[in-house]
């Protein structure tokens, strides 16, 4: 085991560029939201002031109304796009103009229950309060100006599932922009494992929608041909709420509005549920329809920190994918006709996804499904290596080499005997 934590310990090393982490060096040069969430806790593994420098990089990008970006431009790279120019961010540092699932409250939670050095922990997630309060009351300004308690993506890459077939229909509505000459991301990976030209035009109509009215939170969410509420995200929100209540607690900060957030998201997540088939689906918020297409986000509020009688189904139905694929869990079902087994979150293995649900699986008892989903994991790294994504028949890396979540979250993994 030691000669596998030692390389996972080296792609973070490769991927570190001095206060943050790139995902992946060729393919993502930049700092990116859930990556690094994700990245600190690999981090906190072995260098724990590291991890916290990491969240610290990131926050200092916060805009001034509370959002977080999804990527930060640090130091220009001529070699990716869209970069700072196209997004033209409003934030103190170049960045992007949307946000990305919220998991840094858990991972702050996950870092002071865990630290060695209790008083550096203390110390750091009391100055990180504040931003965190202020990112999920982003959310539910930006995102959920109606107070439904289901906070809605405005991109594509606001869920992180940046090509799933979930957007497809509502995507077709958007005007998209000419883009082939500008596309960097196909230099770097086969374009069979990417999106295809239409979707990328439609991205960038998107990025150029929000644009143009300023990122406005209210322009943004009035005027945005697509709008979404996935269960990925809402799940996420919602355990981050309960993960910052917890953090609230041992800081002895106010509680605000913590847990008026949780008791209305609760209510409005189980609204996702779809009784016939035992599963979550998005919501199209601009058609009205549940968006029905199974896939890793169905599953998502595993992890939420909320209970119901849907747990148990969720829990058999996810057990039951064990015989559509080789590894767990793919991000589409294998069954469902948008399946692809190679092409980015139309259907691939992404340990992310894995590490949620397993932490959620555990939660509720599901302690042998967990295992299966960390035991793939490990599985496809020992055998195709560190990617960003893998095709769940064959096990064959894909997309990004050197990943740095991936690593980082195998290394919590094995920190904590989990594996
Ligand atoms: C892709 C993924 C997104 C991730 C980013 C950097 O865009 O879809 O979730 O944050 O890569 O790894």
């Amino acid at each position: 085991m030691s000669e596998l934590r030692e390389r996972l310990v080296q792609t973070l090393r490769v991927n570190d560029r001095g206060r943050y982490t790139v995902p992946s060096p060729r393919l993502y040069p930049y700092q990116w939201l859930w990556d690094s969430g994700f990245i600190a806790l690999g981090w906190a593994t072995f260098d724990e002031a590291r991890a916290w420098m990491e969240l610290e990089s990131l926050l200092a990008t916060q805009w001034e109304n509370g959002m977080v970006p999804h990527i930060v431009f640090h130091d220009p790279n001529p070699d990716y796009f869209p970069g700072p120019d196209l997004w033209q961010g409003k934030g103190p540092v170049p960045s992007s103009g949307i946000s990305q699932p919220p998991v840094l409250a858990t991972v702050v939670r996950r870092l002071v229950e865990g630290a060695q050095d209790r008083a550096l922990a203390e110390r750091k997630a009391r100055e990180l309060y504040p931003k965190l309060y202020a990112f999920h009351r982003w959310f539910y300004r930006a995102r959920d100006p109606e107070g439904t308690g289901l906070i809605a993506v405005l991109h594509p890459w606001e869920s992180g599932m940046d090509n799933s077939p979930l957007w497809d229909e509502a995507l077709a509505r958007v005007p998209g922009v000419p883009v082939a000459r500008l596309r960097r991301d196909t230099d770097v990976v086969a374009s069979e494992q990417r999106p295809h030209a239409t979707e990328y035009e439609r991205y960038l109509g998107l990025v150029a929608a929000l644009r143009e009215v300023g990122y406005s939170e209210a322009e943004s969410y009035r005027t945005s041909p697509f709008k979404v509420a996935c269960a990925l995200m809402n799940a996420v929100l919602q355990r981050a709420n309960r993960d910052l209540l917890a953090l609230a607690e041992v800081l002895g900060e106010p509680k605000g509005e913590l847990e008026g957030w949780i008791a209305r998201g609760d209510e409005a997540l189980i609204t996702l549920y779809h009784e016939g088939d035992g599963l979550f689906y998005a919501r199209d918020l601009v058609s009205g329809e549940a968006i029905r297409i199974p896939g890793c986000d169905s599953f998502a509020p595993l992890f939420a920190g909320t209970s119901g009688p849907w747990v148990a189904r969720l829990a058999k139905m996810l057990a039951s994918w064990q015989r559509r694929a080789r590894y767990l869990l793919p991000s589409i079902d294998p069954a469902h006709p948008s399946f692809e087994a190679k092409r980015y979150w139309r259907g691939p293995v992404w340990i992310q996804l894995n590490w949620l649900l397993a932490q959620g699986l555990v939660e509720h008892g599901f302690v042998k499904l967990a295992e299966r989903l960390r035991r793939d994991s490990f599985a496809l790294v020992e055998t195709s290596g560190v990617y960003e994504y893998f095709d769940p028949h064959t096990g064959d890396g894909l997309g990004g080499e050197s990943f740095a979540w991936t690593a980082a979250l195998l290394l919590d993994w094995l920190e904590r005997g989990e594996m």
